[in-house]
């Protein structure tokens, strides 16, 4: 395997520390020469271990991946879908999605032999970033836009002790700050998802949905923000494609939030870039203006006949109670705007359709405090119980 330019096809060898290319500066990606083969052993993400460019002898782990493909026919129903799969990345042992990059990312960072690794975060990369890092026993710096993560997960990189700087700005001025700093200074390992083996080991989910489902669904719906996630979820379905291991591709569509939808408006024509100043939402995980991978993200778009989609924050927030109440799934604000999404354009597909939910619902407690819930309340005693129940 190899590090490869998306734009002009140079080639880095895998131990080459280099996060853009460095003839034309664009993104890398990891190809294998040798066509993919069904030798998987065991479960989770190093059962892909053919397929990953680390040596899964000396994984960095935590039992990631092997998560919940849940398939929601009560909802389904409501949506007028054949059928519904939810792939419940919360499942994972930080809560997200990020621990099956993150252990393929550490466990090269541990090949190279650094000694401190570094990110920017919306919340969610921070928390597997201190975790894996702990695990490593690697020194973690990260890089978040003050006040606007979500506690759980910042209670999470506090306690695996991470050195965390909270940035007087957004994701964005974070991710430019974290990416000089690991480019000037060599002593500090760059694990965001412009890091190329973070999302060899995110293509691990669409392996899992293949397997489960024996082919890749008609349609994969997915929150979109720095845009890592979708260029990893394509990658691996094409790559099982060509080792024949499934038979067709699926549509893939990426939704925005409305007030941080750079990809969305490029698409349609309402910006000449895929970046904006000044995101918001209240899913700030996907609180992001400038996507590192937007031209990953554009190629599984266009190629896969798909889509990059907006919904609202109320929409977000009436899509992550509907799923909860309806199919016992918490997800965080940004991993129900896939439902959002679905809930709202009601789409007419035939074929399994598969949302992935970033983000475990316990991470982000205020969302849902946010909404003043009415609790009930009650005298200790049966008559003042029965009464408030009206039962
Ligand atoms: C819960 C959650 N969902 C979605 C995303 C967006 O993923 P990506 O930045 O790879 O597009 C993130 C990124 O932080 C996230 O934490
Ligand atoms: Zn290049």
């Amino acid at each position: 395997m190899t590090q490869q330019c998306i734009q002009c096809k140079a080639r880095y060898p895998l131990t080459q520390v280099l996060y853009t290319c460095a003839a034309c500066n664009d993104l890398l990606e990891i190809i294998s020469d040798a066509p993919a083969r069904n030798d998987f052993g065991g479960a989770g993400v190093w059962r892909y271990a053919p397929l990953l460019p680390a040596d899964s002898r000396r994984a960095v782990t935590l039992g990631e991946g092997a998560t919940g493909l849940h398939r929601c026919d009560r909802l389904a129903a409501e949506l007028g879908l054949a059928a519904l799969h939810v792939k419940n990345e919360g499942e994972n042992p930080t809560g997200s999605f990020k621990d099956r990059g993150m252990t393929v990312g550490m466990t090269h960072a541990r090949t190279l032999g650094v000694q401190s690794v570094a990110c920017a975060s919306t919340g969610n990369t921070s928390a597997a970033l201190a975790a894996y890092a702990a695990r490593a026993g690697l020194r973690a710096v990260v890089l978040i836009p003050g006040g606007k993560v979500a506690l759980g997960k910042l209670a999470q990189a506090i306690v695996h002790n991470a050195r965390i700087v909270q940035i007087n700005g957004n994701f964005d001025d974070a991710m430019r700050l974290v990416h000089e700093l690991s480019s000037s200074n060599a002593g500090v390992y760059l694990l965001n998802s412009i890091n190329p083996f973070r999302l060899e080991g995110q293509k691990t989910a669409a392996f899992e949905i293949c397997e489960a489902l024996g082919d890749a669904p008609e349609t994969l719906v997915l929150p979109l923000g720095n845009a890592g996630n979708i260029s990893a979820y394509w990658k691996g379905f094409r790559e099982f494609r060509a080792a024949g291991l499934i038979k067709r591709l699926p549509r893939m569509i990426g939704v925005q939030a409305a007030g941080a939808a750079p990809i969305a408006e490029f698409l349609r024509g309402q910006r000449t870039d895929c970046r904006m100043d000044d995101p918001n939402t209240i899913a700030t995980a996907i609180r992001i203006g400038a996507p590192v991978s937007w031209k990953k993200a554009l190629a599984a778009i266009r190629d896969s006949g798909g889509d990059a989609v907006t919904v609202t924050d109320d929409e977000i927030l009436a899509a992550q109670r509907k799923l909860a109440a309806t199919e016992g799934l918490f997800v965080e604000p940004s991993s129900a705007a896939p439902i959002a999404w679905l809930l709202r354009e009601k789409p007419q597909i035939a074929g399994p359709v598969v949302a992935v939910a970033t983000g475990n619902g316990l991470k982000d407690p205020d969302a849902v405090l946010s909404a003043k819930p009415v609790l009930l309340q009650s005298e200790a005693t049966m008559d003042g119980l029965r009464r408030v129940l009206e039962l």
